[in-house]
């Protein structure tokens, strides 16, 4: 949520932190604003403008009345957490000298009796939000005749909860201030210049050595250098890591959106995160997990924690490690989980699952996990990023940069992650021999082909979403693992088309759903491959069930699946994969269908109303 950058160096300030913000603008988008120190007789001050809605506003607002020329600037791009989204509320806020420019991504808890506490001194607060009175605490703390940096330290140490902060002062115009508390910072390292950024796409066109923050620091970035602190002003030290990703991997390389070209990266990132995973002896490798085999022979209860599409990732997860390494898993939401007081013991894993590995809930979630004294895995797309850091281990997914605010790559690589995790643990406790494992690490490895046959008859959904603007409600069934793809599927359709769409369990339909249906009401149904369970033939009856009562249905089965035909008023054809591993081809029509629906109604499609890729707050 938000989106950060800082800049300074010989470019023009204003460039640098308007693409940057244009890279981050996923972030959040509900006001931008940008803030620049530069001179006038003389003498330092701060310009600024801020607009409310999207970068756009902003942009062509300074296209208009352009800012003064300056080689040092700070800019924000808004997800509203206090206050309505118009130009008051949106950042930079000055301080009451306007002396100083100030930015933040989080929330600060405390902020209602710190306002109170400057309001008594007789400093004016102009906005609803908790930004402006840490742009007045730093600032008083400046007039004390201290530098930024130490009038950040100080100001950090009083406040509470999460945030990410980054200031400018006019007086002091080569250096810019950030501070990060639970929340995203990064810095980029460049010759002569240096980056701050809620992460790289923010200067990824520039540099691509970075270095990663730990909690409660302060860096402080000139031309010359950057230098790291503790909030009470105790030498610390960044983490310089290189970014394996370019700009190229950035744009949308000829795509409408983002998230269209997402989709089709699919096989590239499903292949990548297999890449590597089998050991010359033949036994899988996991290289990134830092716990002993012993430690995870011991484990006899999983508990997967995630949020949004990584829950569905979360839940499917499930399926295969029960099946595979016979531990008991339990799913949960993030933001349940803390709360229930879970029962987690030295032999319980807890696996996070989060593509962005910022989100407020499952940070949360994981450090309550460690403090239970838990064994704590993350599946993360992000290096550097908190809740990695904070694990006991992670496997890193390599879907590359995902920039469409609806998870696509992200989640099928999560899937990825998934079935190698469970595949580790079946060989490490032994429950299954070598040459299953080999099998299925052997299907796992035709699946990148399989995605992009799917892909390949995208002209298909194309036709079918089209038929269906304007559409008020769309079910989903599925039946084991196709029940968290059906999930997947309805939140795709109302994050991107503001449809009403509800996932279900084919299996329930008769306990409720079933009520819903209505003469024509689409009906997305995932069909199981033919097995030697009866899952296959189940879901066809509750098919049946559906049509009989006027729906309309829309099937997606394996080729060669005969038996659907009848039932199927549009058949969508999938490659033969086995039930576990269906959702990584079964999830692919269903993004598709999302993406082409929104865009054919004319909606944002990689920036969808009220969302934000990374909730970092809770
Ligand atoms: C937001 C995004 C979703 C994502 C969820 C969890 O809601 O819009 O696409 O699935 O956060 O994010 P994470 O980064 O933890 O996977």
């Amino acid at each position: 949520m938000c989106g950060i950058v800082g800049y300074v160096g010989s470019k023009q300030a204003q460039h640098v932190v308007i693409e940057g913000l244009r890279r981050l603008e996923y972030r959040g988008y509900d006001s931008a604003g940008i803030a620049l120190v530069h001179s006038v007789d003389g003498r330092g001050a701060i310009a600024s403008d801020k607009k409310s809605g999207k970068l756009a506003n902003l942009d062509k607002a300074i296209t208009e009345s352009p800012l003064p020329e300056s080689t040092t600037g700070i800019g924000h791009t808004r997800w509203a957490t206090h206050g309505a989204p118009n130009d008051t509320n949106a950042h930079p806020h000055l301080g009451r000298d306007s002396r100083l420019a100030l930015v933040h991504n989080g929330i600060i808890e405390n902020f209602a009796e710190l306002r109170a506490e400057l309001e008594a001194e007789g400093h004016t607060l102009l906005s609803e939000t908790d930004t402006e009175v840490a742009a007045h605490l730093v600032e008083r703390e400046l007039t004390d005749g201290v530098d930024l940096t130490v009038a950040m330290q100080r100001a950090c140490q009083r406040l509470q909860g999460a945030f990410t902060l980054v200031a400018v002062d006019a007086r002091d115009p080569d250096r810019v201030v950030a501070a990060r508390r639970n929340s995203p910072l990064v810095v980029g390292l460049g010759e002569g210049e240096n980056f701050l950024g809620s992460d790289v796409a923010a200067f990824i066109e520039h540099t691509r050595e970075a270095m990663e923050l730990g909690q409660d620091q302060v860096v402080t970035i000139t031309r010359e250098g950057v230098e790291v602190t503790g909030f009470d002003g105790s030498p610390a030290q960044g983490t310089r890591y290189h970014v394996d990703w370019d700009l190229s991997s950035a744009e949308k390389d000829g795509h409408d959106w983002f998230m269209r070209k997402e989709i089709h990266e699919q096989p590239r990132a499903v292949a990548d995160s297999l890449l590597g995973r089998r050991g010359t002896d033949g036994l899988l490798q996991l290289d990134e997990v830092r716990l002993s085999d012993d430690d995870l022979r011991d484990i006899d209860k999983i508990i997967i924690i995630a949020c949004g599409t990584s829950f569905y990732a979360g839940m499917v997860a499930k399926y295969a490690i029960e099946h595979w390494c016979r531990i008991p898993c339990e799913v949960e939401l993030a933001s349940e989980f803390r709360y229930r007081d879970p029962i987690l013991t030295q032999s319980t894993l807890v696996v996070a699952i989060s593509q962005s590995g910022e989100t407020a809930d499952t940070l949360q979630a994981i450090r309550h996990a460690r403090l239970q004294r838990s064994k704590v895995l993350a599946i993360c797309n992000t290096n550097g990023s908190t809740i990695p850091r904070e694990s006991d281990a992670v496997i890193y997914t390599h879907a590359g940069p995902e920039i469409g605010v609806a998870s696509t790559k992200g989640f099928l690589t999560q899937l990825v992650a998934c079935y190698l995790l469970a595949l580790y643990l079946a060989q490490v406790k032994g429950t299954r021999f070598g040459d299953e494992i080999n099998e299925v690490m052997d299907q796992l490895d035709e699946i990148p082909a399989k995605i992009q046959a799917v892909l390949d008859a995208e002209a298909g959904i194309y036709e079918l979403a089209a038929k269906y603007v304007g559409t008020k409600s769309v079910l989903f069934l599925g039946r084991h693992a196709g029940y968290p793809v059906a999930l997947e599927g309805a939140l795709k359709l109302k994050e991107l088309a503001y449809i009403h769409a509800e996932g279900f369990a084919a299996g329930e339909l008769k306990h409720g759903p079933i009520a819903l249906i209505e003469e024509d009401l689409p009906v997305l149904c995932v069909v199981p491959p033919r097995g030697r369970d009866q899952l296959h033939d189940k879901m066809i009856s509750g098919i049946q069930e559906v049509r009989a009562r006027g729906a309309r249905t829309i099937c997606l089965a394996e080729e060669g699946d005969t038996a659907i035909v009848p039932y199927a008023d549009v058949l969508i054809t999938l490659p033969k994969v086995p039930t576990l591993l269906q959702p990584l081809v079964a999830t692919v029509p269903l993004q598709l269908f999302a993406c082409e629906l929104a865009t054919q109604m004319g909606h944002d499609v990689d920036q969808p109303r009220n969302l934000a890729k990374s909730v970092t707050v809770e």
